[in-house]
Protein backbone atom coordinates (compact mmCIF):
# COMPACT_ATOMS: atom_id res chain seq x y z
CA UNK A 1 0.00 0.00 0.00
CA UNK A 2 1.54 3.23 -1.02
CA UNK A 3 2.43 5.31 1.90
CA UNK A 4 1.11 8.79 2.78
CA UNK A 5 3.72 11.63 1.39
CA UNK A 6 5.57 14.66 3.11
CA UNK A 7 4.12 17.75 2.41
CA UNK A 8 6.23 20.73 2.03
CA UNK A 9 3.56 23.79 3.12
CA UNK A 10 5.76 26.62 1.97
CA UNK A 11 4.37 28.91 5.00
CA UNK A 12 5.02 26.04 7.50
CA UNK A 13 8.53 26.17 5.94
CA UNK A 14 8.81 29.61 6.13
CA UNK A 15 7.76 29.84 10.12
CA UNK A 16 9.66 26.54 11.23
CA UNK A 17 12.48 25.92 9.55
CA UNK A 18 14.61 29.00 7.68
CA UNK A 19 17.43 27.84 9.96
CA UNK A 20 17.73 25.11 7.16
CA UNK A 21 18.41 28.07 4.05
CA UNK A 22 20.16 30.19 7.03
CA UNK A 23 22.77 27.01 7.62
CA UNK A 24 22.94 26.96 3.64
CA UNK A 25 25.70 30.02 3.84
CA UNK A 26 29.46 27.48 3.82
CA UNK A 27 27.74 25.35 0.90
CA UNK A 28 27.37 28.90 -1.04
CA UNK A 29 31.01 29.79 0.08
CA UNK A 30 31.65 26.40 -1.19
CA UNK A 31 29.93 26.41 -4.67
CA UNK A 32 31.48 30.36 -5.54
CA UNK A 33 28.91 31.06 -7.79
CA UNK A 34 30.51 33.51 -10.68
CA UNK A 35 28.02 35.89 -12.86
CA UNK A 36 26.59 34.00 -15.90
CA UNK A 37 27.31 30.66 -14.97
CA UNK A 38 23.93 28.24 -15.13
CA UNK A 39 23.17 26.98 -12.18
CA UNK A 40 20.80 23.83 -11.47
CA UNK A 41 19.46 24.22 -7.94
CA UNK A 42 18.44 20.91 -6.65
CA UNK A 43 15.57 20.76 -4.28
CA UNK A 44 15.07 24.40 -4.06
CA UNK A 45 12.27 24.76 -1.47
CA UNK A 46 10.75 27.70 -1.51
CA UNK A 47 14.26 29.20 -3.52
CA UNK A 48 15.62 31.55 -0.52
CA UNK A 49 19.08 30.12 -1.53
CA UNK A 50 17.86 29.86 -5.73
CA UNK A 51 17.49 34.00 -4.79
CA UNK A 52 21.12 34.22 -3.34
CA UNK A 53 22.57 32.03 -6.52
CA UNK A 54 20.72 34.57 -8.96
CA UNK A 55 22.06 37.75 -6.85
CA UNK A 56 25.71 36.54 -7.50
CA UNK A 57 24.91 36.79 -11.03
CA UNK A 58 24.34 33.55 -11.82
CA UNK A 59 21.40 32.00 -14.24
CA UNK A 60 19.55 29.82 -12.37
CA UNK A 61 17.02 26.90 -12.56
CA UNK A 62 15.41 25.51 -9.40
CA UNK A 63 13.77 22.50 -9.25
CA UNK A 64 12.00 20.69 -6.61
CA UNK A 65 9.39 17.38 -6.22
CA UNK A 66 6.71 19.51 -4.29
CA UNK A 67 4.45 22.05 -6.35
CA UNK A 68 3.56 24.09 -3.33
CA UNK A 69 7.63 24.93 -2.53
CA UNK A 70 8.19 25.67 -6.47
CA UNK A 71 4.90 28.15 -6.38
CA UNK A 72 6.61 30.01 -3.80
CA UNK A 73 10.07 30.12 -5.29
CA UNK A 74 8.54 31.44 -8.46
CA UNK A 75 6.72 34.21 -6.66
CA UNK A 76 10.69 35.51 -5.60
CA UNK A 77 10.72 35.63 -10.05
CA UNK A 78 12.54 32.35 -10.21
CA UNK A 79 12.71 30.02 -13.09
CA UNK A 80 11.55 27.03 -10.65
CA UNK A 81 10.09 24.04 -12.02
CA UNK A 82 8.27 20.88 -10.87
CA UNK A 83 11.21 18.02 -11.40
CA UNK A 84 11.91 14.81 -9.56
CA UNK A 85 15.29 15.02 -8.20
CA UNK A 86 15.61 11.44 -9.49
CA UNK A 87 13.86 12.40 -13.22
CA UNK A 88 16.46 15.53 -13.92
CA UNK A 89 16.33 15.42 -17.66
CA UNK A 90 18.75 18.07 -18.25
CA UNK A 91 21.58 17.37 -21.14
CA UNK A 92 25.17 18.95 -20.40
CA UNK A 93 23.85 22.33 -20.23
CA UNK A 94 24.96 23.61 -16.14
CA UNK A 95 28.24 24.66 -14.89
CA UNK A 96 27.07 23.66 -11.62
CA UNK A 97 24.34 21.46 -9.74
CA UNK A 98 24.10 22.77 -6.04
CA UNK A 99 22.24 21.43 -3.28
CA UNK A 100 20.94 22.17 0.07
CA UNK A 101 19.31 19.45 2.77
CA UNK A 102 17.67 18.10 -0.24
CA UNK A 103 19.32 14.51 -1.28
CA UNK A 104 18.96 13.11 1.51
CA UNK A 105 15.20 13.03 0.65
CA UNK A 106 15.75 10.99 -2.40
CA UNK A 107 16.59 7.44 -1.86
CA UNK A 108 17.25 6.74 -5.26
CA UNK A 109 20.98 8.13 -5.13
CA UNK A 110 22.07 6.24 -7.87
CA UNK A 111 19.72 7.84 -9.93
CA UNK A 112 20.11 11.22 -8.80
CA UNK A 113 23.65 11.35 -8.94
CA UNK A 114 23.32 10.28 -12.85
CA UNK A 115 21.16 12.80 -13.52
CA UNK A 116 22.87 15.36 -12.03
CA UNK A 117 25.90 13.87 -14.18
CA UNK A 118 23.99 14.51 -17.39
CA UNK A 119 22.71 18.11 -16.69
CA UNK A 120 26.66 19.42 -16.05
CA UNK A 121 28.44 20.04 -18.70
CA UNK A 122 32.27 18.50 -18.59
CA UNK A 123 34.33 20.80 -16.14
CA UNK A 124 31.26 21.13 -14.04
CA UNK A 125 30.88 21.34 -10.64
CA UNK A 126 28.08 19.10 -8.21
CA UNK A 127 28.29 21.06 -4.86
CA UNK A 128 25.87 20.07 -1.45
CA UNK A 129 25.39 19.45 2.00
CA UNK A 130 22.78 17.04 3.07
CA UNK A 131 21.98 14.32 6.13
CA UNK A 132 24.83 12.67 6.55
CA UNK A 133 25.29 9.07 8.73
CA UNK A 134 23.48 9.80 12.44
CA UNK A 135 22.03 12.84 11.53
CA UNK A 136 19.42 13.61 13.81
CA UNK A 137 19.90 10.00 15.22
CA UNK A 138 17.95 10.51 18.51
CA UNK A 139 15.09 11.75 16.95
CA UNK A 140 14.81 8.96 14.22
CA UNK A 141 14.83 6.51 17.02
CA UNK A 142 12.29 8.02 19.17
CA UNK A 143 10.51 7.76 16.20
CA UNK A 144 11.00 4.47 15.25
CA UNK A 145 9.73 2.99 18.93
CA UNK A 146 6.88 5.31 18.81
CA UNK A 147 5.50 3.26 15.27
CA UNK A 148 6.80 -0.15 16.76
CA UNK A 149 5.11 0.40 20.15
CA UNK A 150 1.84 0.99 17.58
CA UNK A 151 2.46 -2.53 16.18
CA UNK A 152 3.70 -0.34 13.03
CA UNK A 153 6.74 -0.96 10.33
CA UNK A 154 8.77 2.31 11.00
CA UNK A 155 11.22 1.16 8.14
CA UNK A 156 8.63 1.68 5.54
CA UNK A 157 7.72 4.94 6.77
CA UNK A 158 11.29 6.39 7.35
CA UNK A 159 11.88 8.96 4.33
CA UNK A 160 15.82 9.19 4.83
CA UNK A 161 19.02 8.26 3.24
CA UNK A 162 21.85 9.01 5.69
CA UNK A 163 25.21 8.23 3.78
CA UNK A 164 28.77 8.15 5.62
CA UNK A 165 31.95 9.86 3.19
CA UNK A 166 32.58 6.77 2.00
CA UNK A 167 28.99 5.55 0.88
CA UNK A 168 28.56 8.84 -1.20
CA UNK A 169 32.07 9.17 -2.26
CA UNK A 170 31.43 5.98 -3.45
CA UNK A 171 28.60 6.51 -5.89
CA UNK A 172 29.71 9.70 -7.09
CA UNK A 173 33.05 8.21 -7.72
CA UNK A 174 31.03 4.82 -9.66
CA UNK A 175 29.68 8.04 -11.98
CA UNK A 176 33.05 9.33 -12.76
CA UNK A 177 33.33 12.48 -10.77
CA UNK A 178 36.20 13.82 -9.16
CA UNK A 179 35.67 14.15 -5.67
CA UNK A 180 37.90 17.66 -4.32
CA UNK A 181 36.31 17.26 -0.88
CA UNK A 182 33.76 15.34 1.48
CA UNK A 183 33.63 15.67 5.06
CA UNK A 184 31.06 14.26 7.95
CA UNK A 185 30.41 16.53 10.60
CA UNK A 186 28.15 17.16 13.36
CA UNK A 187 26.13 20.32 13.68
CA UNK A 188 23.84 20.60 16.64
CA UNK A 189 20.85 22.92 15.08
CA UNK A 190 18.72 25.10 17.62
CA UNK A 191 15.27 25.04 15.97
CA UNK A 192 12.86 28.33 16.43
CA UNK A 193 10.08 26.75 18.22
CA UNK A 194 9.14 23.56 19.98
CA UNK A 195 9.85 19.68 18.83
CA UNK A 196 6.09 19.15 17.71
CA UNK A 197 6.59 21.44 14.51
CA UNK A 198 10.09 20.06 13.78
CA UNK A 199 8.07 16.67 13.77
CA UNK A 200 5.26 18.35 11.35
CA UNK A 201 7.78 20.07 8.92
CA UNK A 202 10.18 16.96 8.67
CA UNK A 203 8.85 13.83 9.95
CA UNK A 204 5.52 13.81 8.47
CA UNK A 205 5.78 10.42 7.08
CA UNK A 206 5.82 8.64 10.51
CA UNK A 207 3.01 10.89 11.81
CA UNK A 208 0.47 10.25 9.22
CA UNK A 209 1.50 6.36 9.06
CA UNK A 210 -1.04 6.87 12.98
CA UNK A 211 -4.35 7.20 13.17
CA UNK A 212 -5.31 10.70 13.13
CA UNK A 213 -6.72 10.57 17.20
CA UNK A 214 -3.37 9.05 17.95
CA UNK A 215 -0.75 11.76 16.09
CA UNK A 216 -1.14 14.52 19.15
CA UNK A 217 -0.32 11.81 21.98
CA UNK A 218 2.25 10.01 20.14
CA UNK A 219 4.19 13.72 19.24
CA UNK A 220 4.19 14.67 22.54
CA UNK A 221 5.28 10.72 23.68
CA UNK A 222 8.17 11.66 21.45
CA UNK A 223 8.96 14.66 22.30
CA UNK A 224 8.90 13.99 26.32
CA UNK A 225 11.29 11.23 25.55
CA UNK A 226 13.60 13.73 23.48
CA UNK A 227 13.53 16.62 26.29
CA UNK A 228 16.46 15.76 28.50
CA UNK A 229 18.89 14.79 25.83
CA UNK A 230 17.87 17.69 23.17
CA UNK A 231 16.06 20.42 25.46
CA UNK A 232 17.53 23.20 27.57
CA UNK A 233 16.13 24.14 30.64
CA UNK A 234 14.70 27.38 29.49
CA UNK A 235 12.70 25.26 26.48
CA UNK A 236 14.75 25.86 23.84
CA UNK A 237 15.49 23.06 21.28
CA UNK A 238 18.70 21.44 19.85
CA UNK A 239 18.60 19.09 17.14
CA UNK A 240 21.59 16.32 16.47
CA UNK A 241 22.12 17.40 13.00
CA UNK A 242 24.81 15.39 11.21
CA UNK A 243 25.86 17.12 7.27
CA UNK A 244 27.25 15.44 4.67
CA UNK A 245 29.22 18.09 2.66
CA UNK A 246 31.25 17.73 -0.69
CA UNK A 247 32.29 19.05 -3.65
CA UNK A 248 33.22 16.59 -6.89
CA UNK A 249 33.61 17.61 -10.50
CA UNK A 250 32.57 16.34 -13.75
CA UNK A 251 36.04 15.94 -15.75
CA UNK A 252 36.32 17.76 -19.12
CA UNK A 253 37.97 14.58 -20.19
CA UNK A 254 35.16 11.80 -19.34
CA UNK A 255 36.37 9.43 -22.54
CA UNK A 256 36.81 6.43 -20.81
CA UNK A 257 34.06 6.77 -18.60
CA UNK A 258 30.44 5.62 -19.11
CA UNK A 259 28.35 8.38 -20.98
C1 LIG B 1 14.58 20.64 3.77
S1 LIG B 1 14.01 21.22 2.23
C2 LIG B 1 15.44 22.13 1.62
C3 LIG B 1 15.02 23.21 0.66
C4 LIG B 1 16.11 24.21 0.26
N1 LIG B 1 17.17 23.60 -0.49
C5 LIG B 1 16.64 24.97 1.46
O1 LIG B 1 17.87 24.93 1.68
O2 LIG B 1 15.85 25.60 2.17
C6 LIG B 1 14.03 19.76 1.24
C7 LIG B 1 13.41 19.96 -0.13
O3 LIG B 1 13.66 18.78 -0.90
C8 LIG B 1 12.54 18.59 -1.73
N2 LIG B 1 12.51 17.20 -2.18
C9 LIG B 1 12.23 16.11 -1.44
N3 LIG B 1 12.28 15.01 -2.19
C10 LIG B 1 12.59 15.42 -3.44
C11 LIG B 1 12.79 14.74 -4.68
N4 LIG B 1 12.67 13.43 -4.79
N5 LIG B 1 13.10 15.49 -5.76
C12 LIG B 1 13.22 16.84 -5.69
N6 LIG B 1 13.03 17.53 -4.53
C13 LIG B 1 12.73 16.83 -3.44
C14 LIG B 1 11.35 18.95 -0.87
O4 LIG B 1 10.20 19.22 -1.64
C15 LIG B 1 11.89 20.15 -0.10
O5 LIG B 1 11.53 21.36 -0.74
Amino acid sequence: MAQPKQRWDPERYARTARFVADHGAPVLDLLAPAPGERILDLGCGDGVLSEKLAASGAIVVAVDASAEQIESARARGLDARVVGGEKLDFETEFDAVFSNAALHWMKDAKAVIDGVWRALKPGGRFVGEMGGAGNVALVRRALHRALESRGLDPQSRDPWFFPDETEYRGLLEARGFTVNSIALFERPTPIPGPMEDWLDTFAETFVLALPENERDSAKAEVSKGLQAELCDEAGHWTIDYVRLRFSALKPTDTSGRWA
